[in-house]
């Protein structure tokens, strides 16, 4: 079976290896004629960005590069790419990257239709209908990486650096109106960022999966993603050219995305303060509180998950789906405590304050209060599951 189609859910996605060859075409498509490219600075000196560069150039759609992001971005950048985008008289952007830098290209556009700063657009209640929809620029999204599923999201996160809080901002109109989805575009990923990203793939399944609503669509998605996780991931960080298990992480990140507009939960809850605070990877630290979380919501979750293993061709039963987690991690050299990403309890109270505040902290299974966060960050400390 060919690793090539086109998809429609709701996002366009141009998928399969080679097609960044229409980043072009996909641009004109947008109606977007003088592109604005953001990426980031390692990604800026790669041969593979220079090519998409000129591939822009030779069809008539050149392109400025603006390279300002940071992994884990703050407000200046956004800051910064607004302002080249207003003063190059742009009128789209390329977001090319992984989550950081596809992020910051859709603020950008997003932004760029704005009176009000992008902190008036925080994922809280309606926040997003005071904004001018019909003024956002249209986004191709291009992603390098294999995990944040930003590509067909409607959010950008972005560290507020005044209070360390990783804030997410959202609209609908934010989702790119094409994603070029090409797998080979992920193979020079070092194995550590392949292995983060697709654990961030896989958090977004699991959390999605085991949310308490009512979402069958997003259950059957995010069920086949963490599957392919299963049948990919590992191969992917072992053999980094393996073309096939970087297409099914590609796809699987994808997955996640769709499937959390249902919901994230405690992982994503812990991890963005973590995040904010000691800039840590984002996958890799969801891959470190995955297990304890699923431990934590064992009794709400524990029947679901059952038949989760059973489709994914484990043994139907908690234990052995946990197992299988714990083993995955250690293949791919996931830290099992804290200690691993040089994070101590020196501010668990502010973590634990910041992780029930998350937007995200609501769809966990089990009612994350204070005691159940503090509870949660003290066993990934020590690594007592
Ligand atoms: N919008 C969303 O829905 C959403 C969801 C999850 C996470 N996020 C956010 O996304 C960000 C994380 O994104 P990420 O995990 O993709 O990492 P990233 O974009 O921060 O990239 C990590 C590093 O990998 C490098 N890199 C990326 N692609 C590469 C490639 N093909 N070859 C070599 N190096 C490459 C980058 O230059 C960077 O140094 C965080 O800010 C996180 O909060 C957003
Ligand atoms: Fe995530």
């Amino acid at each position: 079976m060919p690793l090539r189609a086109d998809w429609s859910y709701p996002t366009q996605v141009r998928f399969g290896a080679g097609r960044i060859a229409e980043l072009g075409e996909a641009v004109r498509a947008a109606a977007v004629a003088k592109p604005l490219f953001v990426t980031d600075a390692t990604l800026a000196a790669l041969p593979m960005t220079e090519a998409a560069m000129a591939r822009l150039a030779a069809s008539g759609v050149p392109a400025r590069l603006f390279a300002e992001v940071r992994p884990n971005p703050v407000e200046a950048n956004i800051a910064a790419g607004l302002a080249a985008f207003r003063a190059g008289g742009h009128d789209g952007v390329v977001a090319f990257g992984g989550g950081s830098a596809l992020d910051a290209g859709k603020l950008i556009a997003f932004a760029a239709g704005q009176t009000r700063p992008i902190w008036d657009f925080e994922d809280v209640g309606d926040n997003w209908r005071r904004a001018d929809a019909a003024r956002i620029a249209p986004v191709v999204a291009v992603p390098t990486t294999a995990g944040t599923g930003s590509e067909v999201g409607r959010a950008g996160v972005v560290t507020d650096l005044a209070t360390h809080v990783k804030k997410v901002i959202f609209h609908p109109g934010m989702m790119p109106k094409t994603a070029i989805c090409d797998p080979e575009l992920t193979v020079g990923m070092p194995p550590v960022i392949t292995a983060g990203t697709g654990m961030d793939a896989l958090a977004h399944c699991l959390e999605a999966y085991c949310g308490a609503s009512y979402h069958p669509l997003a259950d059957g998605i995010a069920a086949e993603g963490a599957r392919l996780v299963k049948e990919s991931l590992a191969r992917a960080v072992r053999q980094g050219d393996d073309l096939e298990a970087r297409a099914h992480m590609m796809a699987a990140a994808v997955m996640g995305a769709t499937a959390f507009q249902k919901a994230l939960g405690a992982v994503h809850a812990l991890s963005h303060p973590v995040g904010a605070l000691y800039d840590t990877h984002h996958g890799l630290t969801n891959a470190v509180f995955l297990p304890y979380v699923l431990v934590f919501n064992r009794r709400a979750i524990e029947d679901r998950i059952r038949r989760l293993a059973a489709y994914m061709g484990l043994r139907p039963s908690f234990r052995a789906f946990l197992d299988w987690i714990l083993a995955l991690r250690a293949e791919i050299g996931v830290p099992h405590t804290l200690a691993g990403l040089h994070v101590g309890d020196d501010q668990i109270d502010l973590i634990v304050a910041m992780a029930v505040a998350d937007p995200t902290a609501p769809g966990n299974p089990l009612p994350l209060d204070r005691r159940a966060a503090r509870t949660i960050f003290r066993r990934t400390l020590t690594g007592r599951l």
